[in-house]
């Protein structure tokens, strides 16, 4: 996959692909990142994309044309155009999935001032929040999808670091997880995890995914099609619920 981020603010990428999964995930060339400064396309003497806004009010506005000339400078026939925006569509791991399957991704980030939104209108093909609050700009909501989109491709984890059984994977919150020792300040791993009875602990680890998505995230059983044993385990944990009450 190849991966384009316009932005005014290159520098802020430094290092977010230098670590961990990322970096290896590069190394192997199952992806390539580049950074464009979208100040490299102004045809200004001062190098200002930006201006005031039409119709007054505060804040600058960036200017079309740079935008434009740096996505020219990168698309492909096939390439998703990501604007970051908190009016965009709230990101989900549903999303993640669909975007780790595309071949190009180009990430357009504003900073502080709005962008043009002829660029939005005309060129952008989605536009992404990663939740309902304000950041000063585009740069780390792109971070944070390129993360969680790169980690999704084949050959990105080992084996050993499978995306299968965490959370939001197949709809649900992740299980509680241990490790030893077995007992830390008096306080006891569950016994069914020391049993060895593989059985037993695939049901038990259901019935505490299940338990804490229905606690913590019940929009997500809404919008999940049960299986057959999740809706027993269901109703079952509203039944120990209530006995609880
Ligand atoms: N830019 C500023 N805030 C944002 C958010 N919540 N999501 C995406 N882009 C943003």
């Amino acid at each position: 996959m190849k991966i384009d981020i316009l932005t005014l603010f290159p520098e802020m990428f430094k290092g977010v692909f230098g670590s961990s999964i990322l970096k290896r995930a590069i190394e192997k060339e199952i992806v390539d990142i580049n950074c464009i400064n979208i100040r490299d396309f102004s045809k200004d003497k001062h190098k200002k994309v930006d201006d005031y806004p039409f119709g007054g009010g505060p804040g600058m506005v960036i200017k079309p044309e740079p935008i434009y000339d740096a996505i020219e400078s990168v698309k492909a026939a096939d390439s998703r155009i990501i604007f970051l925006t908190p009016k965009g569509k709230v990101y989900n791991q549903s999303i993640a999935n669909s975007l780790s399957k595309e071949k190009h991704l180009i990430f357009l980030c504003g900073h502080y001032e709005g962008v043009d939104n002829r660029i939005i209108e005309n060129y952008v093909t989605d536009e992404i929040s990663i939740g309902d609050y304000v950041l000063t700009g585009g740069e780390l909501p792109a971070m944070v999808v390129i993360d969680s989109v790169v980690r999704l491709i084949p050959g990105v984890l080992g084996k050993e670091e499978s995306f299968i059984e965490e959370s939001h994977y197949d709809g649900l919150l992740e299980y509680p997880q241990y490790t030893r020792p077995r007992e830390f300040k008096g306080h006891k791993v569950p016994e069914v995890l020391l049993s060895g009875n593989h059985k037993k602990i695939e049901e038990w680890r259901k019935y505490k995914a299940l338990e804490l998505t229905y606690i913590r995230r019940p929009d997500l059983l809404k919008n999940k099609k049960l299986t057959k044993e999740e809706e027993k385990l269901l109703k079952q944990i509203k039944e120990d619920m209530n006995k609880l009450l």
